[in-house]
């Protein structure tokens, strides 16, 4: 396979699809991609990108080396491997939706040849691969393990992460057969310095979720603490900072005003919605979410006692909402709990507005939110600042000096008009 040129369709040009062709085609593969949205796919062939890790000038160099992206699915007819990246958010219910991956799973059925590789990329609970991708798949007459390579590989991308990239960070496969496991392995070895081999499909799809909800009960957990340990008057960043010195056994996470992002607000969801079919709930799960749920309300409770304690009400009072992404050093805003705050102030009849040179616009329930221009202005015209998310830019000591008071939900300042969470 090594030897062989290799035609890769990669299907979902976002987050995730856009940082594997870079790697991809940097590595000398021939990439298309493949994107029902016209807009990206125009915006790529102009050497515009929409994703944090990829710059414009990144695109133009993709383009040089033969990338284009497109809408037309007869792309795949020429493809060897192919990889589904597309999105798998929870309905209005939070149960599953794999719209997208049924779509893409036909669009490739539609196309489906001998010899071809279709993996899996987008997080999902264990059987998507081997259950609802491979039914739509074999529909087309061929048979997977016997006359294509079916497997799962899920994407461990960290967006603004400068350390750990899709390179350098250890690729999970599993395949629908060992010869599926090893076709994708050696796919990858490609452009992947380390591939770890599972079982099978639904040990790599397990792998992802567990990682995720790990994360997501650990950030659930220090949530909680923040809570009574402000009641018990203990600094639980120093508590945290003091643990974290244990050179083993133990693994710092941070409290914040909620959870965001694209994976650990909605993946634990996957699991979950998958062991109640077994007729019995997924605690840990459950109660992660409903803490996490919880924090939005919990920051607008003290930064409410924390005016009231400076003679102002939250009714009428400025608030200045500063960082509103999901992560700091990044421009994505989805499931950002800086959304939820800024709804939830202007339920109490603040006057909200927010500053993030990351952010151009961003939505809320009534429109659209004041978005600051001149930051040390706004500081000086606010009853409070609230740090959301510390993005290195931020000038932690201008924002203290020109701030009336400071509610810091990131534990990061320690002046004295800052209270943290
Ligand atoms: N964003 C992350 O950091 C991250 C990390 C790990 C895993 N994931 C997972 O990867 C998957 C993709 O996430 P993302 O963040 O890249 O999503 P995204 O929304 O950034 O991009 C998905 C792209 O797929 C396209 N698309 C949707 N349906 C399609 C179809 N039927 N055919 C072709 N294109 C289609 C959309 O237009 C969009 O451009 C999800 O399952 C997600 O949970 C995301």
């Amino acid at each position: 396979m090594k030897d062989q040129p290799v035609h890769l369709v990669v299907i979902g040009l976002g987050y995730v699809g856009l940082p594997v062709i870079a790697h991809a085609v940097r590595s000398g593969i021939h990439c298309t991609g493949l994107d029902t949205s016209h807009s990206i796919v125009n915006g790529l062939n102009s050497g515009r990108s929409h994703v944090d890790d990829i710059s414009d000038s990144d695109v133009a160099e993709l383009l040089s080396r033969g990338f284009s992206a497109t809408s037309e699915t007869s792309v795949l007819q020429t493809a060897d491997v192919v990889l589904i990246c597309v999105p798998t958010p929870l309905r209005k219910d939070r149960e599953p939706d794999l719209t997208a991956v049924t779509a893409a799973s036909k669009t490739v059925r539609d196309f489906l040849h001998q010899g071809m590789l279709v993996v899996l990329e987008s997080t999902t609970y264990p059987g998507t691969t081997d259950g609802l991708v491979r039914g739509i798949l074999e529909e087309s007459g061929l048979i997977a393990g016997d006359d294509f390579n079916l497997a799962f590989s899920p994407e461990r991308i960290d967006p603004g992460n400068a350390t750990y990239g899709l390179k350098n960070t250890p690729k999970v496969v599993g395949g629908y057969t060992a010869q599926c496991t090893d076709r994708a392995a050696h796919f990858y070895e490609l452009f992947v310095d380390t591939v770890v081999r599972t079982r099978g499909t639904r040990e790599a799809e397990l792998a992802k979720l567990l990682e995720n909800t790990y994360r997501h009960v650990n950030i659930a957990l220090v949530n909680e603490m923040a809570i009574f340990c402000h009641e018990l008057g203990i600094d639980l960043w120093d508590s945290i900072d003091a643990a974290a010195t244990k050179p083993f056994g133990f693994s710092a996470f941070y409290p914040g005003p909620g959870v965001g992002g694209h994976c650990i607000p909605i993946d634990p969801n996957y699991l979950s919605h998958q062991v109640r079919s077994l007729g019995y709930p997924f605690k840990f799960v459950e109660l992660a979410e409903e803490i996490s749920q919880r924090m939005p309300n919990y920051v607008v409770q003290r930064v409410e006692k924390l005016l009231g304690r400076r003679g102002v009400q939250l009714d009428g009072a400025k608030v200045l909402l500063l960082g509103l992404t999901y992560k700091p050093d990044i421009s994505d805003q989805r499931e950002t709990p800086a959304r939820d705050l800024a709804n939830l102030f202007t339920s109490a009849h603040a006057v909200v507005s927010g500053f993030d040179p990351n952010v151009s616009e961003f939505t809320v329930d009534h429109g659209l939110l004041r978005l600051e221009i001149d930051l040390q202005s706004a500081l000086k015209a606010c009853d409070v600042a609230v740090l959301l998310q510390a993005h290195s830019v931020f000038d932690l000591d201008e924002i203290a000096k020109f701030a009336p008071v400071v509610f810091d939900t990131r534990g990061r300042m320690r002046h004295d008009n800052v209270e943290r969470l």
